[in-house]
């Protein structure tokens, strides 16, 4: 009986790539790259499924050669952004993510982010490496109370809700939520949440505005001039959701003006080009897309791709299918 033949595009965790051995005659790329669009034709008529990342950029063309041949795109992580889900269904390839087993990392990560950027621990990293530091004075280096200031929610999914109980429940913060759809008065309840009507409306009551929402037409440059110009005079932003969901040149000019008090910053417009103007802003943290940067994660991202993949080839409906 012949293997399926399955190609994972970049370098996976040891154990996730061992598992995927036992099961197909796998193809593990292993120059660390993005495929390119010509390895991605070449792809397209010979494999079975196809483990791609977010950082994989899947060219148009890609998916109806792949008609009748790929029968998975099985996505190694939650946003799906970068792939065309139409054009994948109408060329009959199924994607599916990983949901679930990244939400804690994430919502950790974005913690760490409004924590750095409301302390100016970057800030203090870089003075100390420097040999500035003059010691302990009333008026160095002053940052904001995070304990019981308002974060605003962007999305008020999974990770929305896990940013959520870290906020509320370990730092004492009053919960706004901006979410497409209303959030049932339980869930809400749980973090002593309201969702006032409009983004603006979160955007004018938040000291700090996280972004938990998924990336993509819907929400492209979702945060935006008027978004910042609603903020309150200092307040800060959070974005460990996708890059394009913020406006950068209404970021930049809104850290210009000094009504954005600074930012914490996983995910940006072009990556893994960074827009050089962030080298100039002190009060913006900065990290490469670490969101689910963790062991554990990562293997349970592996894994949770594979299950999609075993479903697919016995002929099931995978577990992680994206119907959207
Ligand atoms: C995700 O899973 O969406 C992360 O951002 C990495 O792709």
């Amino acid at each position: 009986m012949t293997r399926p033949k399955v190609l994972v595009t970049r370098a996976w965790p040891a154990d996730t790539e061992t598992r995927l051995g036992q099961l197909a005659e796998t193809t593990l790329r292993h120059p660390d790259t993005p495929m390119t669009a010509d390895e991605f034709m070449a792809a397209a008529t010979i494999y079975d499924a196809i483990l791609p990342t977010v950082s994989d950029t899947i060219p148009a063309a890609f998916y109806p050669a792949a008609a009748g041949r790929v029968k998975l795109l099985a996505n190694y992580g939650v946003g799906y952004n970068h792939i065309d889900i139409a054009a994948a269904r109408a060329a009959g390839i199924a994607v599916t993510n990983t949901p679930g087993v990244l939400t804690d990392c994430t919502a950790d990560l974005a913690m760490g982010l409004l924590l750095a950027a409301a302390r100016r621990i970057g800030e203090g990293e870089r003075e100390l490496r420097a040999g500035q530091w003059s010691g302990w004075r009333p008026t160095h280096m002053i940052g904001r109370k995070v304990a019981g200031a308002t974060l605003g929610i962007v999305g008020f999914g999974r990770i929305g809700q896990a940013m959520a109980r870290r906020a509320h429940h370990g730092f004492g913060m009053k919960i706004v939520v901006y979410n497409r759809s209303p959030v049932d008065q339980d869930t809400l309840r749980a973090y002593h949440a309201i969702q006032p009507d409009t983004l603006h409306e979160v955007a004018a009551r938040s000291d700090i505005l996280s972004l938990h929402c998924p990336g993509g037409a819907e929400t492209r440059h979702l945060i935006d001039a008027g978004v910042f110009a609603a903020m309150k005079p200092g307040a800060l932003l959070v974005n460990t959701a996708r890059g394009d969901v913020v406006d950068e040149d209404a970021l930049f000019a809104a850290l210009d003006s000094g009504h954005l008090g600074g930012a914490g910053l996983d995910v940006f417009q072009n990556e893994p080009a960074l827009d050089p103007r962030f080298l100039a802003h002190e009060n913006c943290v900065l990290a490469p897309h670490l969101g689910s940067a963790t062991d554990a994660t990562r293997s349970a991202m592996g894994h949770k791709a594979i299950d999609n993949l075993v479903a697919v080839l016995r002929g099931d409906t995978p577990p992680d299918l994206v119907t959207a």
